[in-house]
């Protein structure tokens, strides 16, 4: 199904360090479609409103604050890019403190409602692939194709730890495993989409798989339901 748009969605919800960002840039380019990264749009508010002293109740200063946030998302063969007002902020929202930033701020209502028309408009023709946490439950619920991914929190925690040292990051295994386990518990329990599979979504546990393995599935899935490239 493609929705009432009849544009089609893909969409990949899953906790942090599961590889998410990587896997939708990859299909993003294989399919030539759009790319939302959510998680940079609430890192961008969290670490927005943080510097402007903005409260998570705040709905006038936050709105205002999401709506004048240009961002555009490149997908690339070597990783996704994030600009924001032309400019690229990929090093300023890449770090832990940015993403302990978005957790926070991801909490509020207020947040998640001035962020919901900004995600959706990034539905456009020929397709999206949009990830998330809550990009198949709240977001996208007409999606052609949900996938919910997993792993195990050591090796998320492996695979966030070589993706931060990649960009120069000096982080600690034991401080990230620690962060990251916080950060997930914090999404999954909140009372407001929290970070969950919807009911239609695949699950796919991608501890023992390797990246190339996990698209090739994915692109099956895309297959069965008809979303072509
Ligand atoms: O995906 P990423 O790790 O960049 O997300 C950072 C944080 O933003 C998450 O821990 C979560 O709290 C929040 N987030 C969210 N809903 C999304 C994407 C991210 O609540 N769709």
């Amino acid at each position: 199904m493609t929705g009432v748009t009849g544009i089609p969605v893909i969409t990949l919800d899953g906790g942090g360090g599961v590889g998410k960002s990587t896997l939708g840039c990859r299909l993003a380019e294989r399919f030539g479609f759009h790319l939302l990264v959510s998680g940079a749009l609430y890192r961008l508010v969290g670490l927005g409103l943080r510097e402007r002293g903005i409260a998570f109740t705040d709905a006038a200063a936050i709105n205002a604050f999401a709506a004048g946030l240009e961002v555009r998302f490149i997908s690339a063969d070597d990783g996704a890019g994030v600009e924001c007002g032309g400019r690229r902020v990929d090093a300023e929202i890449a770090g832990e403190d940015a993403a302990e930033a978005a957790s926070l701020a991801a909490r509020a209502p207020a947040v998640r409602a001035a962020l919901l028309a900004s995600q959706r408009a990034f539905r456009r023709p020929p397709g999206l692939v949009a990830d998330g946490r809550d990009m198949g439950t709240v977001v996208f619920p007409d999606a052609a194709l949900k996938v919910f991914l997993t792993a195990s929190a050591e090796e998320r925690a492996r695979r966030r730890y070589k993706q931060l040292r990649e960009r120069g990051f000096c982080v600690s295994l034991d401080a990230l495993t620690r962060e990251l386990e916080e950060r997930d518990r914090r999404d999954a329990s909140r009372d407001i989409a929290p970070l969950r599979a919807a009911d239609d979504a695949v699950v796919l546990d991608t501890t023992r798989q390797t990246l190339a393995e996990t698209l090739l599935a994915i692109a099956a899935l895309a297959a069965e339901r008809n979303i072509k490239a």
